[in-house]
């Protein structure tokens, strides 16, 4: 591919205009951008008008362009978009989690059909090179797990609910104000956006395809300050973490629950809208990533550093998948957790295996213990309808309840 790239654009908002600037004031990398796609015709626009287009064929078919970026906010045409390029035998940099993580497996296919190359590092926790750390400095050792704080809106919240007590509508209001939160906020608070890309990490850090549809994702919106004087007591935070973890030879399981945070966990001082990524290597141990998740600028760098990327040639290899050709996504575990529950049906609805604390109050009730995942998949809707609280506590999580409490002891050993 030529060094000096010719860049076919879509998408001028917030991402769009980052990379913008931050491509123009790049010290070693040129590119040119050919054409930019927008979909409103009259918004004012900072750049001379003769370089939009509402024609997205200008771009896709003009044989002048190498690269073709999209950073659109809608899904659907993204992918119209994506898989049209792939086809034609253009190599395309997206920050789309929600189209990534929902074509995953027709994205990786096309890519190898058409011998181009997709990549999507500002996917997945903004600027923190987390898909390239996977697919190249991992690319030859196990990985056991990943996990971390992938979302910064939630992040925000769950920070000033805890240390500034503020209430979570008013905290939600709050990052709305900032511009960390959409003013529909329902990808983030109810864990969508962290389950895309723990889908996508997925498939780099073990070579396994998940549909959205089978993983877990229950987000921060039943949080009640009874939850929260819970964590003071214990001295916890509570981060909504998507978990990726390898649970026996041949499977994965996939979540995203709220998470109950110690100070030995390195989550524990990620706050406000910063995101962290926990990588834990067979052999390597745990290695830890904090950096901007969202924002104009540090999504740009990474939309930058993947088009930089193809300038060399640069394809994923997925590896691991190649590694790992038996391993499969399961939700077939237990894990711990704190369960805050109103009447003993609620309870009875998640079915715990075991119960190591239990607190009945006046108002309110809970219950830490062992139950299996799949029994608050299939109480989702309950859940969150009659407003209780699920979260995770510790690390533990395993295929049965023996290894479990031999996970747990181990922890403790290593402490
Ligand atoms: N914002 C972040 O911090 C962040 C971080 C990581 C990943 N991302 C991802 O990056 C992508 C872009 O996000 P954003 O925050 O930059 O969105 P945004 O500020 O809402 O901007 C979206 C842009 O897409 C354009 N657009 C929408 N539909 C289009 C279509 N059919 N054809 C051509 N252009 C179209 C809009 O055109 P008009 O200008 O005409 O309205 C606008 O310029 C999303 O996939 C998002 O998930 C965002």
């Amino acid at each position: 591919m030529a060094k000096n790239l010719k860049i076919g654009l879509f998408g001028f908002g917030c991402v769009g205009q980052g990379l913008y600037h931050v491509l123009n004031n790049s010290k070693g990398f040129k590119a040119e951008f050919v054409k930019i796609a927008v979909k409103n015709k009259t918004k004012q626009r900072p750049l001379d008008k003769g370089v939009f287009t509402f024609d997205k064929y200008e771009i896709l078919d003009n044989p002048e362009i190498d690269v073709i970026v999209e950073l659109i906010d809608d899904a659907e045409e993204a992918f119209n978009i994506v898989s049209y390029a792939l086809s034609k035998g253009k190599h395309v940099v997206t920050a789309n989690k929600k189209m990534v993580a929902q074509h995953l497996r027709e994205l990786f296919d096309l890519q190898h059909k058409n011998n181009v190359s997709l990549l999507y590092e500002a996917s997945s926790c903004g600027s923190i090179p987390i898909i390239r750390t996977l697919e190249e400095y991992f690319d030859n050792e196990q990985i056991e797990k990943v996990t971390g704080i992938f979302n910064g809106t939630t992040n925000y919240i769950l920070t000033k609910t805890i240390s500034e007590k503020l209430s979570y509508q008013e905290a939600l209001k709050q990052a709305q104000e900032k511009g960390f939160a959409e003013s529909d906020p329902t990808n983030d608070v109810e864990g969508f956006d962290p389950k895309f890309k723990a889908i996508i990490i997925a498939l780099h850090a073990f070579g396994v395809f998940a549909k959205p549809e089978d993983v877990l994702n229950i987000g921060i919106t039943t949080l009640h300050p009874n939850d929260i004087n819970y964590a003071d007591e214990k001295g916890y935070k509570i981060k909504l973490v998507p978990t990726i973890k390898r649970v026996s030879k041949d499977h994965v399981s996939i979540f995203v629950l709220p998470k109950y945070v110690d100070s030995h966990n390195h989550l524990f001082s990620v706050d406000n809208e910063f995101n962290g990524a926990i990588v834990g290597g067979e052999f390597s141990g745990e290695q830890f990533l904090k950096g901007k998740g969202a924002g104009g600028h540090p999504t740009g760098a990474a939309v930058l550093s993947d088009i930089s990327a193809l300038s060399y040639g640069y394809k994923y290899e997925y590896k691991k998948q190649t590694q790992n050709p038996n391993l499969q996504f399961t939700n077939d575990v237990f894990v711990k957790v704190y369960f805050r529950y109103n009447r003993l049906i609620d309870l009875e609805k998640l079915n715990f295996e075991e119960i190591t604390e239990r607190y009945s109050g006046s108002n309110y009730n809970y219950v830490v213990g062992y139950v299996a995942l799949e029994n608050i998949i299939s109480n989702k809707d309950y859940i969150l309808k009659n407003n209780l609280f699920v979260a995770l506590v510790g690390e533990e999580i395993a295929q049965s309840i023996s290894e479990l409490k031999a996970e747990k002891k181990s922890l403790a050993q290593s402490r």
